[in-house]
């Protein structure tokens, strides 16, 4: 039961999901569409802050270990996900309250979690979801307690930290919204490149740019846009992910049939304006089926109908999304 089916996306490109560890074990359909569709995965929780540091002494692997298990045995890869973030931290974190304790948080973080896991997952979501919601002047990286102790400097403490600990690991900055024909993702695309321009500059170890993809099924891609951005990406010599794709579906038609035509001609648009300028490494859905989501979490539709946003329905049948990826 070692090796994996060959399920690369249509461009040849691996393909993953964000999984529950708590249902793979019990729910063998979930499970079996993890193996048959999946050749990597990462954690939708697990390595977070709040799931791993319950308290500022523990760490708890129970989650990522068994993950990290299931994915061996199915021979797939995993993404780790993820290492500083300001969403899902324990409460206790906020009583650091100095640069120097934050610093010494962190690396001690990073150092205990990469080092669990060094050759063992491959690629890290370091940072995730850096740049401001809106990023205005002076204020382009977002308010996290890593920001508010420490500055735009975090970022580089924990990058460098997750090299030394594991210097076979890709290293990855994840981010979101900046796909559409808004000002605010044309905003959050220069903060973007402007971040990694100032990495590279100091030579920050980094390898990568997660794009999430949690895609509004309300608004056009703005193809010519993310196809320039990627471009640039490329030019800085990092590898693009498409790390959390999904398509947010709550202001879409009631009809299940034109809903997901609509969801699949998104993600089209959107994995098509990468392609014309890079092969990403891998396409990562958040989730794999219906029944098992974070959308309604924050988007719930009026109508009361479920969500359709991942690439199987709630029975884990194939829908249109299933066939662009
Ligand atoms: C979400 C998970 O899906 C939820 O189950 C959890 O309660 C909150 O976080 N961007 C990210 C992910 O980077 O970590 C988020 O995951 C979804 C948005």
């Amino acid at each position: 039961d070692t090796a994996a089916r060959a399920a690369f996306s249509r461009g040849g490109i691996p393909y993953g999901a964000a999984v529950r560890t708590d249902l793979l074990d019990a729910e063998f359909d979930y499970r079996d569409a993890i193996v048959d569709h999946c050749q990597l995965v990462v954690g939708e929780g697990g390595l977070k802050w709040f799931d791993l540091r319950p308290s500022q002494e523990q760490f708890v692997f129970d989650q990522p270990d068994r993950l990290i298990d299931f994915a061996d045995r199915h021979g797939m890869q995993m993404r780790g996900h993820t290492l500083a973030w300001y969403g899902a931290m324990p409460d206790w974190t906020k009583s650091i309250s100095s640069a120097a304790e934050a610093e010494r948080e962190l690396v001690h973080h990073i150092t205990t979690v990469v080092g669990r896991y060094r050759g063992r997952i491959q690629s890290w979501d370091v940072v995730n979801e850096a740049i401001a919601e809106t990023p205005i002047r002076g204020a382009v990286i977002r308010d996290s307690i890593w920001q508010e102790r420490l500055g735009a400097r975090y970022i580089e403490i924990a990058l460098r930290t997750a090299a030394d600990v594991d210097p076979s690991a890709q290293l990855v900055v994840n981010d979101y919204n900046i796909e559409n024909p808004t000002s605010q993702c044309r905003d959050r695309r220069k903060a973007m490149l402007d971040l990694l321009r100032s990495l590279r500059d100091r030579d920050v170890p980094l390898h990568g740019v997660g794009i999430q993809g949690h895609l509004p099924g309300d608004m056009e891609i703005d193809k010519e846009g993310l196809s320039r951005f990627v471009e640039e990406l490329k030019g800085m010599q990092l590898e693009v992910l498409v790390t959390e794709l999904d398509v947010i579906d709550d202001k879409l038609p009631a009809s299940e049939y034109e809903r997901d035509q609509i969801v699949a001609q998104r993600a089209g648009d959107f994995l098509a304006a990468i392609g014309e300028a890079v092969r990403p490494g891998a396409i990562l859905t958040w989730g794999i089926t219906d029944r098992y989501t974070w959308v309604p979490m924050w988007f719930k539709r009026s109508d009361g109908k479920p969500n359709r946003p991942l690439p199987l329905d709630a029975g884990c049948r194939p829908k249109a999304l299933m066939k662009v990826i």
